[in-house]
């Protein structure tokens, strides 16, 4: 009866993943073409998958309210007034979503500046209500020389204060690679990515690791 229910849960569950890319080159770039093999890891369990470019989008930077007085940091007041821009969008499909893939290129050893300012907009979920909690995340990340484990660790330690869980072998990046399809461990490591964010989903959400 007990695994029944679990089948059932399993069954029920929404098996759709949002990818949040920070490239400014879109989906011409390096990034996005590694973030493919994680997406057909994923398809390969049953998932769909959404792109979120932020380069489409125009979001403003964080106003820093929360450091002004807490009660004024949330997402209410982040949406309207000044703030009134394209971080709703991201917004109601990063709610949505239980599955989160964060694509950044490296730029001087971090992020991308436009995934950094997303980050920053994040607070206004995390402050009030703890909104992120339990979602769970992964990361694709391209480089040319230097900075991608520390690109990695940078947004996994921020968005696991936020509340994110991640799965084993939660991450992919490639170095040097002007066809990261060519980097086989990359590769390798993508598609056990899409496998592993499924797995952890039917954990989270099933109870059952498969
Ligand atoms: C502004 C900027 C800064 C960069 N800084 C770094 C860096 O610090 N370390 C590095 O290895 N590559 C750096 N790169 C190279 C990119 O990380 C690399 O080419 C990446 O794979 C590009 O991804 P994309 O094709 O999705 O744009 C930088 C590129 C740009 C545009």
């Amino acid at each position: 009866m007990a695994e029944r229910l679990v089948s059932l849960t399993i069954y029920n569950m929404e098996k759709k993943a949002l990818f949040i890319n920070g490239s400014a080159r879109r989906d011409r770039g390096i990034t996005y073409r590694l973030s493919t093999k994680v997406r057909e890891g994923l398809e390969s369990e049953g998932y769909e998958v959404e792109y979120i470019h932020l380069v489409d989008l125009n979001i403003n930077f964080c106003e820093g309210c929360v450091s002004e007085d807490g009660s004024l940091c949330n997402p209410k007041r982040c949406l309207e007034g000044k703030l009134n821009d394209d971080f709703k969008i991201v917004m109601d499909k990063m709610l949505k979503r239980d599955i989160i893939v964060f694509l950044s290129p490296v730029y001087w050893y971090s992020m991308s500046g436009r995934m950094k300012n997303l980050i920053e907009r994040l607070t206004s979920l995390e402050n009030v209500g703890k909104m992120l909690d339990g979602k769970i995340g992964g990361f694709v990340v391209t480089a040319q020389e230097d900075g991608a484990m520390m690109t990695i660790l940078q947004l996994m330690g921020t968005l696991n204060d936020m509340g994110f869980l991640f799965p084993p072998y939660a991450f992919t990046y490639s170095v040097n690679f002007l066809d990261p399809l060519q980097d086989k461990e990359a590769v390798e490591y993508a598609l056990r990515l899409g496998k592993n964010l499924a797995k952890m989903h039917r954990l989270v959400k099933g109870n059952k690791w498969v």
